[in-house]
């Protein structure tokens, strides 16, 4: 049986490196069809480990869903649901805290990270987080999980709690393997190319958002932080803001980087730029029609929701009861 889980959190407007990191890749996947059953959900119980809205929440928890559905997933095809209607992701979370060590969530890049951003004081779930998303895989007894590169490290601490997990109590789960794509897996900050493009980033014109009109993607291409010695050729280490660019037009257009180079030989950055914008927009203005009137279609997208957290439901009791039973908690029945 193949299982693929992924989740998203709805802590903000998406990115382009979203998109092309992680969205699209789903997509690709759910077209192949290569497997039994396929999870897709909205992570909301991550969402909360570091400050946040209640009303912003609830209000991107919809816009992620109708933003899955407008990018090309289809609910017969996938099960689609927000995490925290499965009650059973909350508590498979709090079970394998048991097993993992403070030591090595402490190590984790993204806490590090996070931790050094919160005002008001570092919450005890943006540690466990990824103990929680071990959970989320295992539940579902995941055999891939496709991510951004970002994610791997989290991934990797999924497969060493599913390996701990199995050497403590018993074969219980699979190991999961990540799915991380070549190109397009870290998608670069416009006015920052060594750095991650991120939802988080203070400055608006260092991300294209999903929800960006035409002439905002075409001024933030255009003021994208580039070199000066004129020549089209990918070169992260020396290039890495043309790169960037050329990552990003293959991923939207699917040319290969070295046909673009070729292609591009003769050009100045400017028409380059250009270029890079309207494949952006290709792809993103047609997504953002069908955004809308998914968004705006409250009870169908209910429906979706709804089916796709019983089914899910369903499958999380199974994996939830065999784990609460090797591990000896609740009287056996
Ligand atoms: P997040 O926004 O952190 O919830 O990430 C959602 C998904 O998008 C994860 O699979 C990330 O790895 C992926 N992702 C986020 N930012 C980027 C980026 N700049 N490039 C590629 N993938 C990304
Ligand atoms: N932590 C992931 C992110 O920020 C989202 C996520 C939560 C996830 N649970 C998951 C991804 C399980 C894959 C599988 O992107």
């Amino acid at each position: 049986m193949k299982t693929i889980v992924t989740g998203i959190q709805p802590s903000g407007r998406l990115t382009l490196g979203n998109y092309l990191g992680a969205i699209k890749n789903f997509v690709e996947l759910q077209n192949k069809g290569e497997y039994d059953e396929f999870m897709v959900f909205i992570a909301d119980l991550h969402a909360i480990t570091v400050s946040y809205q209640p009303t912003e929440l609830r209000k991107h928890i919809r816009e992620l869903a109708a933003l899955y559905l407008a990018c090309g997933l289809d609910e017969n095809k996938v099960t689609l649901f927000v995490q925290s209607e499965v009650h059973q992701h909350a508590e498979i979370g709090y079970l394998l805290q048991s097993i993992a060590y403070i030591g090595e969530l402490e190590r984790m890049t993204q806490y590090k990270d996070k931790k050094q951003k919160q005002v008001e004081g570092v919450s005890s779930s943006l540690l466990t987080y990824p103990v929680l998303m071990a959970g989320d895989i295992l539940l579902y007894n995941a055999s891939c999980v496709p991510v951004g590169l970002d994610q791997k490290q989290h991934l990797e601490l999924a497969r060493t709690l599913a390996e701990r997990f199995n050497n403590k109590f018993g074969e219980t789960f699979n190991i999961p393997e990540p799915l991380i794509k070549k190109v397009g897996a870290k998608i670069m900050s416009l006015q920052d190319p060594t750095k991650k493009m991120s939802k988080s980033d203070p400055l608006e014109k260092a991300a294209i958002y999903l929800d960006d009109d035409e002439n905002t993607i075409r001024k933030k291409i255009a003021s994208a932080v580039t070199d000066s010695d004129g020549l089209i050729k990918y070169d992260e280490k020396n290039k890495p803001g043309i790169s960037n660019l050329l990552t990003i037009m293959s991923c939207c257009t699917g040319e290969s980087i070295a046909s673009l180079e070729e292609r591009f030989k003769n050009s100045g950055y400017g028409d380059f730029k250009k270029a890079v914008a309207e494949s952006i927009i290709n792809l993103l203005i047609p997504i953002q029609q069908k955004y809308l009137s998914i968004l705006n279609d409250k009870e169908k997208l209910d429906k979706i929701l709804d089916d796709g957290a019983m089914k899910a439901s369903y499958f999380a009791q199974k994996t939830l009861s065999k784990v609460k039973r090797k591990m000896g908690v609740g009287r056996v029945k």
